[in-house]
This record gives C-alpha cells, sequence and structure tokens, in this order.
C-alpha cells in the first residue's frame, strides 16, 4: 500500500539543509536557532522562495517537538472551505460532499508543529478561528459541536506586509499581535550575494550527480558573474532552477558550465500576449463552481510550477468532494477519461484520500 501522504504537503518532508555564510543569512540562522526551543508561535516572512519553509522545519526540529509530527498547509493554494476543514476537520453531512468524519490538521499535529504558508490569504473567519486555538487550543470541527483541544505550536510563513494588511482591516490585529511575538525575516538573495556561489555549487552537484555525471566542473568565471549580477526576484527557488538546468544543459559533464539561461520561455517564438477580458467567466456561470485560486491571486514573485500544481490539485480536490469520492463521475465531470483521472489522483498523492476518506 501506498503511504499515507498529505494531498496538500508538497511530500517533500524530508530535511532540507539551509545552506550560506553570508552574514545576513548567519544573523538570521541564529535569530531561528534562539527562537526554536521557545513553546511561542513564530511568523516567519520573506519573498517568496527565500527558505520560509525551510526555516519552519529547522525551528521544529530544533525545538523539543521535534519528535513529533510537523505539517504544513498553504492557505492560498485551496477555497475558504476547504481550508477550513483541512485546518479543523469536519463532521459528516457538515458541507455538500462531506460523507465522513475528517480529521483536521491541528488534530493531526498534536504534539507537534503546524506550518501555514501564505496565513495572509486566510478569510478574516478563518483567522479568528486559529487565534483561538493559538489562545486556548480549542477548536471545533466543522458541523461539529465537541470542543477539541490542540497542543500545537504553529509558524505561519507570509510574503506580504502584515501590519499594513492589518492597517487595512484585512488581517486581524490580534492574531498578528500573538504571531509577532518574534518575527524572523528571511534576507532576499540579492542582499546576501556571498551565498550565491556556494548555493550554486551546492544546486549544481546535487543536479549532476543526480543526472548519473561522476563529476561537476564548475561555472565558468562569466557564467559566476551573471548569477551574481542577477537581481533574483524568486530567490533561492529561482538560482536552483536557474542552475539545474544550466547543468542539464550543458552536455559535456566535462566542460564548464557556461549558458545560464534565466528565463526559460525566453524564445522568438513566444506566442504573443493573451489577455482575457476582465469580466470574462464572472458571472454567465452563475452556478459553476467558484475558482478560488483565481480569487485570492497571489502576490508575485511565485513559482509558478508550484502554482499550477496547488491549483490542479485544489480543482481534483474539489471534484472529488462533490463527487462523493467516486471516481468515474470525478473523471466525467473534470473532462477526463478515467485513466486520466487515476494518473492525476497518483501524481499528487491524492489516491489514498480518494480511496479510504
Ligand atoms: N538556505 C538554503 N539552502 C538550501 N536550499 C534552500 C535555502 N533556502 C531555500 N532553499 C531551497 O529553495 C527552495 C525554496 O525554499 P522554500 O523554503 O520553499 O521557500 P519559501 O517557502 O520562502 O517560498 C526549496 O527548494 C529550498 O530547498
Ligand atoms: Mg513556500
Amino acid at each position: 500500500m501506498q503511504s499515507r501522504r498529505d494531498p496538500v504537503n508538497d511530500g517533500s518532508s524530508s530535511r532540507q539543509r539551509l545552506i550560506g555564510e553570508s552574514p545576513a543569512f548567519l544573523r538570521t540562522m541564529d535569530a531561528v536557532s534562539n527562537i526554536a526551543p521557545l513553546e511561542k508561535p513564530i511568523l516567519v516572512v520573506g519573498e517568496r522562495g527565500t527558505g520560509k519553509e525551510g526555516v519552519a522545519e529547522r525551528i521544529h526540529y530544533l525545538s523539543g517537538r521535534w519528535q513529533g509530527t510537523f505539517l504544513k498547509l498553504n492557505c492560498a493554494a485551496i477555497s475558504e472551505t476547504l481550508l477550513e476543514s483541512e485546518l479543523f476537520g469536519h463532521e459528516p453531512g457538515a458541507f455538500t460532499g462531506a460523507t465522513r468524519a475528517h480529521q483536521g490538521r491541528f488534530e493531526r499535529a498534536d504534539g507537534g508543529t503546524l506550518f501555514l504558508d501564505e496565513l495572509a490569504a486566510a478569510s478574516m473567519l478563518v483567522q479568528e478561528k486559529i487565534l483561538r486555538v493559538i489562545e486556548y487550543g480549542e477548536f471545533e470541527r466543522l458541523g461539529g459541536s465537541k470542543t477539541l483541544i490542540a497542543d500545537i505550536r504553529l509558524i505561519a510563513a507570509t510574503n506580504e506586509d502584515l501590519p499594513a494588511l492589518a492597517r487595512e482591516g484585512r488581517f486581524r490585529e490580534d492574531l498578528l499581535d500573538r504571531l509577532a511575538f518574534d518575527v524572523i525575516t528571511l534576507p532576499p538573495l540579492r542582499c546576501r550575494r556571498e551565498d550565491i556561489p556556494v548555493l550554486a555549487m551546492h544546486f549544481a552537484v546535487r543536479m549532476a550527480s543526480e543526472l548519473g555525471r561522476e563529476l561537476f566542473a564548475g561555472f565558468s568565471d562569466n557564467a559566476l558573474e551573471q548569477l551574481l549580477e542577477h537581481p533574483w526576484p524568486g530567490n533561492v527557488r529561482e538560482l536552483k532552477n536557474v542552475v539545474e538546468r544550466a547543468v542539464y544543459r550543458c552536455a559535456d559533464p566535462e566542460a564548464e558550465v557556461e549558458d545560464i539561461v534565466f528565463d526559460p520561455f525566453d524564445s522568438p517564438w513566444r506566442p504573443p500576449v493573451n489577455r482575457r477580458s476582465p469580466d470574462q467567466g464572472s458571472d454567465s456561470h452563475a452556478s459553476a463552481a467558484p475558482a478560488p485560486v483565481a480569487a485570492k491571486r497571489p502576490s508575485l514573485p511565485l513559482d509558478f510550477r508550484e502554482h499550477i500544481q496547488d491549483y490542479e490539485i485544489d480543482l481534483l480536490q474539489h471534484a472529488l468532494e462533490e463527487n462523493q469520492y467516486n471516481q468515474k463521475r470525478t473523471a466525467e465531470q473534470l473532462g477526463l477519461s478515467y485513466h486520466q483521472l487515476r494518473g492525476y489522483l497518483r501524481k499528487y498523492p491524492l489516491l489514498n484520500r480518494a480511496e479510504q476518506d
């Protein structure tokens, strides 16, 4: 049997090693080590790809809860109802498609750490419920009346300015106060250029070994200079992609990597921008399923592929729930063949869920 992996966890539960030697990075790591043992909620702030998730994991493993569960959930990846039910769980009949009871993350991470990514995307109602868990450890499943107790350390991440959102009334001040006991702000890569060569080397060596190459000949001076000068709006995630692409495209494993392609879409045949009109698809399908990801369009920079995946997972999940996890009907409703749907359910570990839930 397949091990149970989580549909909205990205599956990368293995511990990441955070690499860097710049003063800004080392100072941040010191702050992480200091805060980790405290039983306080933490807010990790940083642009996309700066390593917020890695930091959250590090905090967990440096804390007294390291043997407990570390669960994560991206609040921007799923619709509001799904977010509530993923966090707090639900009882049968709580909403259409909720045929059985479902344990939420707060229950499942009991005794461990829960990492909420892109917290700013959570609605005010969800924020209120999260605050209650932080303050009193209490919550109810959706559609349930029994109060449950969770022993959880919460780590939240955002790439938004939460105090500004709070001033605009879009984020709860009280939750912000609770989370802001201490805030770890990760420096963008362009502010710690010393880390670029070390990280580039790390990702390149790993890629070369994944490709079965015995050695990595290094970067040419010109390539290294380009890496050092790029502004890296997508930070370490972007650097990783650029380096991996450069290594795999360099056909001769004994030659230094010379060509760096920052934008893989760059092509003389790139199709022109084709913008949708703003009201397209809005009220013409009043009864159609909501498009939660479009409604909560995340801020840039972002990882394009990761977001497309999150969107696909969200749609699949929604269709499965609407069809009581009947895969044949779900496939029909999505215009997929049964085998195509099975392919998706395997690709994202939704299969167990679809078969057991
Ligand atoms: N200091 C670092 N050392 C090694 N890898 C890193 C570091 N920071 C980020 N990464 C890698 O970059 C990618 C993005 O990191 P992640 O923690 O998901 O960023 P964020 O959550 O801020 O968007 C991941 O593949 C992660 O392993
Ligand atoms: Mg992230």
